[in-house]
């Protein structure tokens, strides 16, 4: 079943059936003011903290409810609805409804007995507070007059978890009030003028464009009892009754009535946010202007179709368009921002940044904002430990300098981490790495930079140190201790356990300070990591490859986990991609692990982390043991891990595989099955359910999730083969043998390139001829001194004109 389809043009996914197999969601806002709404207007907002700063509320893991709500209610037969479907959910066959999240905003039009209402939810830019703006049309040809009532409900106070389970206490210190235009919720308000003034915080939810007929500040009596928010008793009764909250449950409930004369429009502005009185009467004064809202959301569209509009590729495949040019890349902004904190899986509970889950994060913008990843970048560097290792979570109010660690019992407490994760600082080695050679910013290499706990050093003084974390951390055969964890969050290898999949980043990381030592003309360090390089190459190759594959680990009493005898969890999916991406494994054996990747593993929703699923044969460690199988972690597709098998695929040059990954797990592709796969149709989620779930191809946990960037650059790098270096670009596509052309606009460091892929005798890779403004790049000696030939698919920036016209046979 499908419940919507893509507007490419716009940059909206359109839901036109309300009725999603879950609640199908957008995010708008920023840092400042977050807000997540679902199609049926369900949701939630918060003033920066998910944990810390919620403003109202939403009852997880349950119906979509509550949300932001506006009934419709037409005075002469008292008959109502919403203006979201849900949550008075009229019949079907009498209320159309359409949804189109877009980028920031989210709109929905409805169509209930003549009545048309067009209500528009978005956050301005830069803003703190939230608005939704209603419009209603009489389609009919009798004059109506029909009652409006905005509806939400406040936290009795911000922090989300005192105001779920502290009842005795939260209950008790919040009052509303109505101040004309507007209900003033007041949070702590007795302490005003005391010692502790700072903890008294005001809310408020108004109206402009039209007059309050009658307005209600306490949720019970705006429901009533035994009634729910799809017939709430002050709606049936046509007026709210003007109670306020004293203790109890606060609510914002204002009324309005619009007269329609036949094909006649009104309209009234609802809005909401964290703000003293006198903010709020002069804000909801600046709405009295109806054409204010036109104006903003015109704005958040061109800033959000600015930045997607860096990378615009057009392929065969729309639907791979429609992700790359908005959904994906959407979607890894809002990771970027929200790290793991606020959706309706995490209850806003993560009250940090995880660093791998970061550093991760920004590799998914840096090729459509490079300046807005380098601010995030400095911020995880200076979260790097003294001697190399990385907080696994950096506190939002991180203060480099001055952090504790997870040696200090302070740390594990406030964070609930005991110890390091052998992955955390590696992913700056491929981050970094994007970043520079997507920007030629190399200074920053040189850029000092504090430590989290003492001390500061340059850039490339981080990550000599994080390889020092590493060498410093190493378990039986030398190899990578597995410590607290790898990347896999489940695998508990131990102090002298090791890591196969921790082996390759190393390995990758080696290879990375080798580019940058040369650049910099560091001998000794290009000597030193290529030593290292070699030998850890060495190790690598005696113990980690057993039979016809890379095993996944060694665990303390040296047991060797994923060998090809092994009753359980005999394959593993990450070793061998990384193998490949960390450039260990040649063409020859890359091509037959994923080979066996591609037999073992791959299934019709994608390659499974491992297989079979463990259920008797767990090492004490495997903690993934605890999940059913098929599910997260125990042989789940983990959709993660899809984009490095994209990205391994594709360097070998297999585009046909490539994109088969990628269309197997995308969520565009899986439009069609909507009801299998339950969650959003444009956006990725952690994981699918596999082959021994009796529901195989169901995904869960919605938008915050790493597989947002490994997808897209497992697209961009991988099979658009958009692959910067230092000093320029190389052009690799690995595409399917039947694409027979694609064109792709990119801004690479302020430059246009308008780069068109010719490929009329249905190859998956390679090139024949590049030409740059009409000139054809010849094969050229490495600027970087080697004396390597460089392809002829490379383009110095050297080269680059304000605007480019680039031509690559395939
Ligand atoms: C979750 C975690 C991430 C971890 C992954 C695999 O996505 O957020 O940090 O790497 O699971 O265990």
């Amino acid at each position: 079943m499908q419940y919507g389809y893509f507007d490419s043009k716009k940059r909206e996914y359109v839901i036109d059936r309300p009725d999603t197999p879950a609640p199908w969601a957008n995010y708008l806002g920023s840092p400042e003011y977050g807000a997540i709404i679902s199609n049926n207007a369900g949701g939630y907002s918060f003033v920066k903290s998910g944990a810390a700063g919620r403003l109202i509320r939403y009852r997880f893991n349950e119906q979509d409810r509550p949300g932001r709500y506006i009934y419709l209610r037409d005075d002469e037969s008292g008959d109502y609805w919403s203006a979201s479907w849900q949550p008075v959910g009229k019949p079907l066959e009498q209320y159309k409804s359409i949804c189109r999240h877009g980028t920031g905003y989210t709109q929905l039009e409805a169509d209930y007995k003549d009545i048309h209402s067009e209500l528009c939810y978005y956050v301005p830019h830069g803003a703190d507070y939230e608005v939704w703006r209603l419009k209603i049309t009489n389609k009919g040809s009798k004059a109506r007059k029909i009652s409006v009532f905005g509806f939400v409900e406040f936290t009795c106070e911000s922090f989300y978890e005192q105001d779920q389970v502290n009842l005795q206490y939260t209950q008790f210190i919040t009052r509303t009030y109505f101040k004309e235009k507007f209900i003033l919720q007041t949070i702590n308000e007795n302490c005003l003028n005391a010692v502790n003034e700072s903890r008294v915080e005001t809310r408020f939810f108004g109206l402009a464009g039209a007059k309050v007929e009658s307005y209600c500040g306490d949720r019970a009596k705006f429901l009533g009892n035994y009634h729910d928010y799809g017939n709430p008793v002050s709606v049936e009764n046509g007026k709210l009754d003007g109670t306020l909250n004293y203790n109890m449950n606060p609510c914002g409930a204002l009324h309005t009535t619009l007269e329609l004369a036949p094909s006649k429009s009104a309209e009234c502005v609802f809005l909401l946010g964290q703000k003293r009185e006198t903010q709020a009467k002069d804000l909801i004064a600046r709405y009295e202007d109806s054409t204010l809202p036109d104006r903003e959301v015109d704005e958040l569209k061109s800033y959000w179709h600015k930045k997607l509009g860096n990378l615009k590729v057009t392929t065969p495949d729309d639907n791979f368009n429609n992700m790359i040019n908005t959904w994906n890349a959407y979607q890894c902004f809002i990771t970027f921002i929200w790290s793991r904190a606020a959706s309706l899986i995490y209850c806003g509970q993560r009250n940090g940044y995880g660093y791998r889950d970061t550093v991760q994060d920004i590799q998914g913008i840096i090729h459509l904002d490079p300046d807005m990843a380098l601010e995030k970048i400095k911020f995880m560097i200076s979260a790097q430990v003294n001697h190399g290792g990385a907080l696994p979570l950096v506190k939002y109010n991180h203060n480099p300098g001055h952090e504790d660690k997870p040696e200090d019992d302070s740390y594990s407490k406030s964070t609930g981490h005991p110890s390091y994760r052998a992955d955390d600082a590696l992913w700056l080695f491929p981050t970094v790495w994007k970043y520079i050679a997507e920007t030629g910013n190399t200074a920053l290499l040189d850029e000092i930079i504090p430590y989290a706990d003492k001390g500061k050093d340059t850039l490339f003084n981080h990550l000599k140190k994080a390889i020092d974390f590493s060498l410093n951390h190493l378990g039986i055969h030398g190899l990578p201790a597995g410590l607290h964890a790898d990347w896999n969050d489940c695998l508990r290898l131990g102090a002298k356990g090791v890591s196969v999949f921790v082996a390759f980043q190393l390995y990758y990381a080696f290879e990375i300070m080798i580019r940058f030592a040369k650049f910099k003309k560091d001998s000794a360090t290009e000597k030193e990591m290529t030593k290292q390089k070699d030998r850890f190459g060495k190790i690598i190759e005696e113990h980690c490859w057993k039979d016809d594959r890379f095993v996944r680990g060694i665990t303390e009493n040296d047991v060797t986990v994923g060998k090809k005898d092994d009753p359980e969890a005999n394959i593993w999916l990450n070793p061998q991609s990384w193998a490949v991406i960390s450039g260990f494994a040649d063409d020859v054996r890359g091509k037959s692990i994923l080979d066996l990747v591609h037999k073992e593993l791959n299934t019709k929703y994608g390659a499974r982390i491992m297989s079979p699923a463990y259920r008797k044969h767990a090492f004490d460690g495997a903690l993934a043991l605890l999940f059913n199988p098929s599910t997260k972690e125990n042989g789940g597709i983990f959709l993660q891990t899809q984009g490095w098998i994209i990205l391994a695929e594709a360097l070998l040059g297999r585009g046909n595989r490539a994109v088969e990954y990628y269309l197997e797990s995308s969520p565009a592709a899986q439009n069609g099955i909507a009801d299998t796969r339950l969650v959003e149709p444009y956006v990725y989620s952690q994981f699918t359910e596999s082959v021994d779930s009796p529901f195989e191809g169901r995904s869960h946990v919605h938008w915050l999730t790493g597989t947002a960037s490994t997808v897209m650059v497992g697209c961009v790098e991988g099979i658009l083969g958009l692959r910067p270096d230092i000093d320029g670009l190389r052009l690799s596509p690995a595409i399917p043998a039947e694409w027979k052309s694609f064109t792709m606009e990119k801004v690479f460091r302020g430059k246009k390139l308008n780069i068109k892929v010719n490929n009329p005798d249905g190859h998956e890779s390679g090139c024949k001829k590049l030409t740059v403004n009409g000139e054809a790049m010849e094969p050229q000696p490495s600027p970087q001194g080697e004396g390597s030939p460089l392809e002829g698919n490379y383009i110095p920036a050297s080269i680059l004109k304000a605007e480019n016209e680039i031509i690559l046979d395939m």
